[in-house]
């Protein structure tokens, strides 16, 4: 070896852990009644259709953004973890609305909760962001790079968002939230993630897209001044993807973990329609309890929706230690994946 060559570093298995959990919800709530006085809608349709009863709306004249909400979530899973900020090696927020294109949402966030220089950047995965983002910050922390990774999914979505009849199809599903994760080394490698899979297909990124200018639309013919800067979907397309993504999702997760779904003791879903949750649930033979839903108080809070609904779960009691916990998602891109952990 020569004298340039780099010792090799131990290889000693990591474990790690999801230290704490936090989560911010804005002030605001609009209800399906809300709704109905805003377009034509009704609470009936609504809950049919999706299972979603209120949802939050961000106050920005309030000082709500992505960052603040984030911030607010991340120091609440700092102190559930008993986690000093500047303990804090890697800061990695999971969203698609900064409020600025620069600096990212997670420099604010990491300044804000004073977690010092540590390092901090944005991941864009839509509504899967989440996933990608914790599948990423494990192997920081399995491969020896950081020992505390704070993971946060954050998205204030309703500012694309058309509250009249014209936009009614997103503005009936989408809400505001933040959840966060700090996730640390631990001395059991048993903890930890134990599979993975992460998928995108920009080839169908036409059925759920943003289009900034008129140059944007997919289908000119669909160009609409209204529909500038607003959530363009094709909600039966994009339900279709994810009832035939979402199940194949999880069964490529088992596999390679060689489990079988019934192993799994929670299914921590990203909440966009009950619908489409109770068709795995029938598919998998899973219950309630397994597979649980708080979209009706939330809507669909894009990267935010998987870990305010663990953040839910722990404080109630539900999350054991050593259990096996499936988080999903699946979102514009398109983008889909998943993440097995034994917490
Ligand atoms: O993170 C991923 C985010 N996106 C999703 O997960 C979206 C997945 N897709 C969906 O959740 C559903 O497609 C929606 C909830 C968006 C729509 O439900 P749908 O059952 O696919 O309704 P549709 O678009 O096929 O419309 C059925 C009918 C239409 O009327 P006609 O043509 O049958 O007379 C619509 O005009 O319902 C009407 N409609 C509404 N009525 C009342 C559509 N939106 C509404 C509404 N209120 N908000």
């Amino acid at each position: 070896m020569s004298a340039r060559t780099p010792k090799p570093r131990p290889q000693q298995p990591v474990g790690v852990r999801i230290a704490g959990t936090g989560a911010a919800i804005p002030s605001r709530v609009l209800s399906n009644a809300d709704l109905e006085r805003l377009m034509d809608t009704s609470d009936e349709w609504i809950v049919q259709r999706t299972g979603i009863r209120e949802r939050r709306i961000y106050d920005r004249e309030g000082g709500e953004t992505s960052e603040t909400l984030g911030t607010k979530a991340l120091l609440q899973a700092l102190e559930n973890a008993k986690v000093k900020p500047s303990e804090v090696d890697l800061i990695i927020a999971a969203t698609m609305t900064a409020d600025m294109p620069t600096p990212s949402a997670a420099c604010l966030i990491a300044h804000h909760a004073g977690c010092g220089e540590a390092g901090a950047f944005d991941l864009n995965g839509a509504c899967c962001g989440f996933i990608f983002t914790l599948n990423m910050a494990h192997e920081f922390i399995r491969g020896g790079q950081a020992k505390t990774v704070a993971v946060v999914g954050t998205d204030t979505i309703t500012r694309f968002v058309d509250f009249t009849t014209f936009g009614r199809n997103a503005a009936i599903l989408f809400g505001d939230a933040a959840g966060a994760f700090v996730l640390r080394a631990d001395p059991d490698p048993a903890v930890g993630m134990q599979a993975q899979s992460m998928h995108a297909d920009g080839g169908r990124g036409c059925h759920l897209y943003i289009p900034k200018r008129r140059e944007s639309f997919y289908n000119p013919a669909e160009y609409d001044e209204r529909a500038v800067d607003r959530i363009h979907m094709n909600g039966q397309a994009v339900f279709k993807f994810a009832v035939t993504k979402f199940p194949q999702v999880i069964e490529e997760t088992l596999a390679r973990a060689e489990l079988k779904a019934s192993d799994v003791d929670l299914y921590v879903c990203h909440q966009a329609n009950v619908r489409i949750l109770e068709s795995a649930r029938e598919r998998f033979g899973l219950s309630h309890e397994q597979l649980p839903v708080n979209m009706e108080r939330y809507g669909n809070t894009v990267a935010a929706s998987v870990p305010l609904l663990f953040n839910e779960l722990r404080a109630e009691g539900r999350v054991r230690d050593g259990s096996l916990v499936m988080f999903l998602g699946f979102g514009a891109g398109l983008t889909w994946g998943g993440s097995l952990w034994r917490v």
